[in-house]
C-alpha cells in the first residue's frame, strides 16, 4: 500500500464533542504528527448552521452544511461522525464507509440500532469503523475489551454507563433530596438531556450495553431483548433501606454469559450493589465498569463518562488508530473476529428474559393490620421464592406500613408472577417496587 504522507480529516458535527476534538487535536497535533510520522490536517467540517458562534476558532471557509459532501470528499481519509442521532449520521457513516474511509464515531444510538449494517458495509467496501467514544466517554473500555483482554472470555461485565443517573442517585444519597428535585437541577446544569427519558429511563445505558455485549460476545442485542428499567421510581426510603441492608443503589448495565447454555443476558436496571464493591463507590458524573475475564479475573475502569474533553480524548485515540491503520495497514481487530477467537465460531444466542436470575428487593405499601406479612409470604412461597430478610416501617400514609423484603435467588419469571399475584391482594395498597440485588460472582 502507498503510505500517505498527509492524513486529512473531516469532522461532521462541530457541537460539544466536535469542537472538543477540533480544539484538542489542534493542541496536540505536533506531538501526534511526530509520534505517527505523518502530517495531520483538519481539512473540513460540517455543521447545520454556519452562522452559529462556536467556542473554538474554526475558519469559516473550512465549513459546509453538506455533511454528505464531507463524507464522500475523495481528498479525506478519516471522517468523524459527531452529529448524533440515527438519520443523517447513518447516511454519513455508510457513505464514508462505501468510499473506503475510516469512520470515527461517538454515536452509541447509531451503533446499537444499525451496528450490523455498519460493520457489513465496512467489510464489503474496505472501510473501517472505530467507536471508542461511544461507551463510557473518556474510559478506553472498547480498547481494553477488544485488545488488552483479548485472551479472555467474559462471564460478567457490569457498569455504571450513564453519568446523569449516577449524578442524580449520588446527590439523592448525599443531600437527602427527592428524585424530581435533583432531576430538575441536573437539567438546569445541562447534565441531563432535554429528553430526559434517554438518560433516566435507561435507554442510553442500554445502547452502550449493546455495544459492549457485541464486543465481548459477537452478537447484537437489541433493546427489546434486554430488561431496561430506569431510576425514576427510586425514593429516599429505598436508598435508606438499601444502606441499612449494606448496599448502595446504582443504575447498572449487566452483561452475563452462560457458557454451558451458550447464552448472553443483557439487563439495565437500578441495582442494589454491596457497599464494598468498587463501583458502589463511583459517584457523581463518573462512570465505572468491572470486566471479569476467565484468564485475568476482574479488572475495573473508572473515569469521566461524558463531556467535551473526556469524549474528545476517546475520539482522538481512535483518530490515532485510524492514522496507524492508514499508514501501516494495521487494522484494530473487528468485534466479529474477536468473538470468533473466543468462541471458535460458536456465537451465543440471546437468553429469554424470564430466565435471568437474581436476588430481589421488594418494597410494598401495605395495610397496617395483622396478617399481611403472612399473606405476602404465602404468595411468594407459591412461586418458590424464599424470603431472605424483612423490614417493616411506618409509611407516609397513616393507614399503611412499608414492607421491604429481600429474597434469595430466583428468576424473572417467578418474580413477575409473584408481583402479579401480590397486586391482587387487597392488603397491598400500591404497585410494589422491584429492584435487583447485584451480589455478582466476579
Ligand atoms: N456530549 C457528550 O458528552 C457526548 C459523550 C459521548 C458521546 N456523545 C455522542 O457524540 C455525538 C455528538 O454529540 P454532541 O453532544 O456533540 O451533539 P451536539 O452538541 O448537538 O452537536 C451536533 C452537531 O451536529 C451538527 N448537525 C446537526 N444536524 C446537522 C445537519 N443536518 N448537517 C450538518 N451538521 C449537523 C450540529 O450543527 P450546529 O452546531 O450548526 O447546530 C452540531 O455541530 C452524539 O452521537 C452523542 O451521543 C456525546
Amino acid at each position: 500500500m502507498t503510505k500517505p504522507s498527509t492524513i486529512r480529516i473531516g469532522i461532521c458535527g462541530l457541537g460539544t464533542v466536535g469542537q472538543g476534538v477540533w480544539k484538542h487535536l489542534e493542541r496536540s497535533r505536533a506531538d501526534l504528527q511526530s509520534r505517527l510520522g505523518v502530517t495531520i490536517e483538519l481539512h473540513r467540517g460540517a455543521v447545520r448552521d454556519l452562522s452559529k458562534r462556536r467556542t473554538v476558532d474554526i475558519p469559516v471557509e473550512k465549513l459546509t452544511t453538506d455533511a454528505l459532501a464531507v463524507a464522500t470528499d475523495p481528498s479525506l481519509h478519516i471522517i468523524c461522525e459527531l452529529i448524533g442521532g440515527t438519520g443523517l449520521a447513518r447516511e454519513v457513516t455508510l457513505a464514508a464507509l462505501k468510499a473506503g474511509k475510516v469512520v470515527v464515531s461517538a454515536n452509541k444510538a447509531l451503533l446499537c440500532d444499525h451496528g450490523a449494517e455498519i460493520f457489513a458495509t465496512a467489510r464489503k467496501h474496505g472501510g473501517h469503523f472505530l467507536f471508542e467514544a461511544s461507551v463510557a466517554g473518556g474510559i478506553p473500555i472498547i480498547k481494553a475489551v477488544r485488545e488488552g483482554l483479548v485472551a479472555n472470555r467474559f462471564k460478567l461485565i457490569y457498569g455504571i454507563l450513564n453519568g446523569t443517573c449516577n449524578y442524580i442517585l449520588t446527590r439523592m444519597v448525599q443531600e437527602g433530596a427527592s428524585y424530581p428535585t435533583i432531576l430538575a437541577d441536573a437539567k438546569r446544569l445541562g447534565y441531563a438531556e432535554a429528553d430526559e427519558a434517554l438518560d433516566v429511563d435507561g435507554w442510553d445505558t442500554a445502547h452502550k450495553a449493546s455495544i459492549l455485549a457485541f464486543l465481548a460476545h459477537g452478537v447484537w442485542v437489541k433493546t427489546d431483548q434486554m430488561i431496561v428499567e430506569g431510576i425514576s421510581k427510586i425514593t429516599q426510603a429505598d436508598l435508606k433501606h438499601a444502606a441499612t441492608l449494606g448496599y448502595g443503589i446504582k443504575l447498572l448495565a449487566v452483561i452475563t454469559r452462560d457458557f454451558e447454555a451458550n447464552q448472553v443476558f443483557v439487563r439495565i436496571h437500578p441495582t442494589l450493589l454491596p457497599k464494598d464493591r468498587v463501583l458502589a463507590n463511583v459517584n457523581g458524573v463518573f462512570n465505572g465498569i468491572a470486566v471479569t475475564g476467565d484468564v485475568v479475573g476482574t479488572t475495573t475502569y473508572i473515569g469521566r463518562g461524558a463531556g467535551q474533553d473526556a469524549t474528545a480524548s476517546a475520539v482522538i485515540s481512535d483518530i490515532a488508530d485510524a492514522v496507524a491503520l492508514l499508514t501501516t495497514g494495521k487494522a484494530p481487530m473487528l468485534p466479529e473476529e474477536a468473538a470468533s477467537i473466543h468462541d471458535r465460531g460458536r456465537n451465543p444466542s440471546i437468553a429469554p428474559l424470564d430466565k435471568i436470575r437474581s436476588r430481589y428487593y421488594l418494597r410494598m405499601t401495605v395495610k397496617d393490620e395483622p396478617g399481611v406479612l403472612a399473606q405476602v409470604a404465602t404468595v411468594m412461597a407459591n412461586h418458590a421464592i424464599s424470603i431472605a430478610s424483612v423490614i417493616q416501617t411506618s409509611s407516609e400514609r397513616s393507614d399503611a406500613a412499608s414492607l421491604i423484603l429481600t429474597t434469595h435467588e430466583s428468576d424473572e419469571r417467578a418474580m413477575g408472577q409473584t408481583l402479579a399475584d401480590l397486586q391482587k391482594l387487597s392488603s397491598i395498597l400500591e404497585a410494589p417496587l422491584l429492584l435487583r440485588i447485584g451480589d455478582f460472582e466476579e
